[in-house]
């Protein structure tokens, strides 16, 4: 099976939403939650996280988002759990997602989108590093 780092962002956490989509991430058949914590992510691990980005214009609103307030990091076991992540969580933006998924279901804006998700094998690896180093 495979692991997934998941992150409940400051929205989520804010808006009083994080039992609401870890429920629904335990309700699917044979996942199991392996870690979690709530954490104010620093700018330093952020900057790692999110190199692919760096230029981009969202990027730096997107660092002070996600730096400013408390979320929720998992790490997520499972049968295909890294693409089944990605369809709960729907889409980037919450407006293009549908109806059913957590993001077409709570969000409006681009970035404060609610969750991120692991988007392949090699970036969950790479990503439970970053935020689990201790993970074996
Ligand atoms: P993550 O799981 O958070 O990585 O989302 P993603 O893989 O669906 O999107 P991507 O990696 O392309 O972008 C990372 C995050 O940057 C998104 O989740 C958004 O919060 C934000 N973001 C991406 N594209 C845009 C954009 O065009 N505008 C704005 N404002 N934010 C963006
Ligand atoms: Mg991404």
């Amino acid at each position: 099976s495979q692991r997934t780092l998941v992150i409940l962002k400051p929205d989520a956490v804010a808006r009083g939403l994080i039992g609401e989509i870890i429920g629904r991430i335990e309700r699917k058949a044979g996942w199991t939650i392996t870690a979690i914590e709530l954490r104010t992510l620093d700018r330093d691990t952020l900057q790692t996280h999110y190199a692919e980005h760096v230029g981009r214009p969202f990027y730096a609103p997107l660092l002070d988002f996600m730096s400013a307030a408390p979320s929720v990091v998992l790490v997520v076991e499972g049968e295909r759990v890294i693409e089944g992540l990605r369809t709960l969580a729907g889409p980037t933006d919450p407006i293009a997602a549908a109806p059913g998924s957590i993001r077409g279901d709570f969000g409006t804006i681009v970035r404060e989108n609610l969750i991120h998700a692991s988007d392949s094998e090699e970036s969950a690896e790479r990503e439970l590093k970053i935020f689990f180093p201790g993970l074996v």
